[in-house]
């Protein structure tokens, strides 16, 4: 049988001959005649679709969607299952498995005949761990998304993912409302198959893959239930098929520039902050260097243009009608690298060349953005040597400069025991210190760092303080909330040493955050310092707890990330006898 030597997948089917009839056996034993493929690419579609994430729950669907085009255009489509990462099931929390996920999809593309790859993502950490894993093997690949779901409403009100889940629990806490009408909202807020509607981390994530080139343009912010959905996913089969012909891979599409025009689209979306730590990991497989001061330098430049909760009002279903993320790059055009290859085959400015915002209320003008910069910014200081994120866009402009007392919670489950107690000393100056919830401290970087309000803060007309961890926080959440403090308590950072009643300075147009506590009082703290004792003795933890980076680092793998550019090969196996 010809089938082109160029192709990967003919090291099995057309290589040594009792390999190749061992492998032509397996097609058939599946119903594929192996002839009716012969020298057509073999498409791996990577399906994150389980049962134990919801937000995924249209991928078998697009799936097949996908399937379709990759036929449509002479590939052999082969569909396999990952491990998902469902952000609402997961404990304590899905970042833990990003990088497992990472490694099942890296090391199933490099064991099996695959030329190229569609990746099946939705809920946050599928993306990221998908491009991880895409940019490691350098397979010619497209992501591909289930969408955002549509908006639930409550008496009238649309309700928008996470955003609301937290503005209405501290409403329940305060007495503003009452346990039947929590309930109700509970009963219209998962409104059926999708990502949470708001700019959390799925959409940013998947809205940052279609602006650094790893996705069709205008795909990303589709309604998952939207009859467009299933026709972008057959045109993203038929496209994977030429991306093997044209041997485009994402060592071409993953360069630097990509990554500039990922940050500044974050920037402008006023999107999550753990797209920070996934594009430094990201970015890392590449052995491409994203430090912090990457992001704070871009920040300052770059326009917040998106009204979409949880920093502006509108939802997911007004930002796809709006233009989506053509549109928001089309307004930032001058700040961006337009040479930058996509996988259409096109550049960044080819593609937006014709796109524009629809709606001004919810994708603004460059020349009058929400704000002229710095939804995002990063913080240095004795307190986070390595640095600390803080999403501006979502915090309260009058805590921005502060200097207050720490009230210092040592791990999650005393912030919980004594958050809401009448007698916890806080009032609205207090800045409430979480430590030990970080990459090592956990483990896994839980998204713990929107502490609650203090109940009886909320019950004064409190609705913000300011809020320090080595923790994240969900995309989907808003406050004065300082993130990723590094290096993290667990591993010895300062944030360890923080006490009650310490003076901590947050100086956010300084990029400052200081412990106003003197060097001999902080080195004497230190020599009484303990590391934390996890009960992780064993297993894929105890991996994790070895060999996670800190946040500035992307909280990859040691192991998995280049340390030179010999290691950016990625090793075929050799295709003998199993
Ligand atoms: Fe899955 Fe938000 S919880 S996308």
């Amino acid at each position: 049988m010809s089938i082109a030597v160029s192709l990967r997948s003919s090291a099995w089917f057309a290589g040594r001959e009792e390999i190749a009839f061992q492998n032509r056996a397996a097609l058939r034993s599946m119903g594929i005649n192996p002839d009716d493929f012969a020298g057509k690419p073999v498409i791996g579609i990577a399906n994150s679709w389980s049962e134990l994430n919801n937000c995924n729950g249209n991928l078998r669907e697009i799936a097949e969607a996908v399937r379709r085009g990759v036929l449509l255009e002479g590939g052999l489509p082969l569909e396999f299952s990952t491990i998902s990462l469902g952000e609402e099931f997961m404990k304590p929390s899905a970042m833990l498995y990003r990088n497992l996920m990472a490694m099942d999809v890296e090391e199933t593309l490099r064991a099996n005949p695959v030329d190229g790859v569609v990746l099946l993502c939705n809920c946050d950490k599928t993306t990221p761990a998908q491009l991880m894993a895409a940019a490691s093997a350098d397979l010619p690949a497209i992501q591909f998304n289930g969408g955002p779901r549509s908006t639930g409403q409550w008496r009238g009100t649309a309700i928008g993912s996470g955003t609301d889940l937290w503005k209405y629990s501290d409403e329940l806490r305060a007495g503003r409302l009452s346990m039947a009408e929590w309930l109700e909202i509970e009963a219209s807020y998962g409104c059926g198959t999708g990502a949470c509607n708001t700019m959390g981390t799925a959409s940013t994530m998947t809205s940052l893959s279609e602006a650094m080139g790893m996705m069709l343009p205008g795909t990303a912010s589709i309604p998952a239930t939207d009859s467009r959905r299933l026709q972008a996913a057959t045109a993203t089969g038929r496209r994977i098929v030429q991306l093997v012909r044209e041997d485009l891979r994402p060592s071409r599409i993953l360069t630097p520039a990509a990554f500039d025009n990922a940050i500044r689209t974050l920037l402008a979306l006023g999107g999550s902050t753990n797209a920070v730590v996934h594009l430094v990991a990201l970015a890392g497989r590449r052995g491409i260097r994203l430090p912090l001061s990457r992001f704070d330098e871009l920040a300052r430049t770059t326009p917040f243009l998106v009204n979409l909760m949880p920093s502006g009002r509108h939802l997911m279903d007004a930002f796809d009608a709006a233009g989506g993320v053509p549109a928001v790059m089309a307004e930032i055009r001058n700040l961006l690298d337009l040479d930058a290859l996509t996988v259409n085959g096109r550049t960044v400015g080819d593609n937006i060349h014709r796109s524009r915002s629809f709606n001004r209320d919810v994708i603004a003008a460059s020349e009058k953005p929400l704000s002229a910069g710095g939804s995002l910014a990063v913080l240095t200081g004795n307190l986070a040597p390595s640095g600390a994120v803080i999403k501006v866009a979502a915090a309260s402009p009058d805590l921005m400069e502060r200097t207050g007392r720490a009230i210092v919670f040592h791990n999650y489950e005393d912030m919980l025991a004594r958050i809401n107690s009448p007698d916890l000393p806080v009032t609205a100056d207090s800045v409430l210190v979480l430590q030990n919830a970080g990459p090592k401290g956990v483990p896994g970087f839980p998204e713990w760092g929107s502490i609650p309000i203090p109940t009886k803060l909320l019950q004064s007309g409190v609705t913000d303080v300011i809020r320090i961890s080595d923790s994240r926080m969900s995309g989907t959440a808003f406050g004065t909330v300082v993130l990723h403090v590094a290096p993290e308590a667990a591993a010895g950072g300062p944030l360890a040493l923080v006490q009650d009643g310490d003076l901590i300075e947050l100086n956010v147009p300084g990029r400052r955050l200081e412990l106003l506590v003197d060097d001999a009082e902080l080195e004497s703290r230190r020599s009484q310092w303990q590391p934390p004792a996890s009960r992780h003795l064993r297993g894929y933890p105890r991996l994790y707890i070895d060999h996670v980076l800190q946040a500035d680092e992307g909280c990859d793998f040691d192991f998995l990330r280049p340390s030179t550019t010999e290691a950016l090969e990625f090793i075929q196996p050799i295709v003998g006898r199993s």
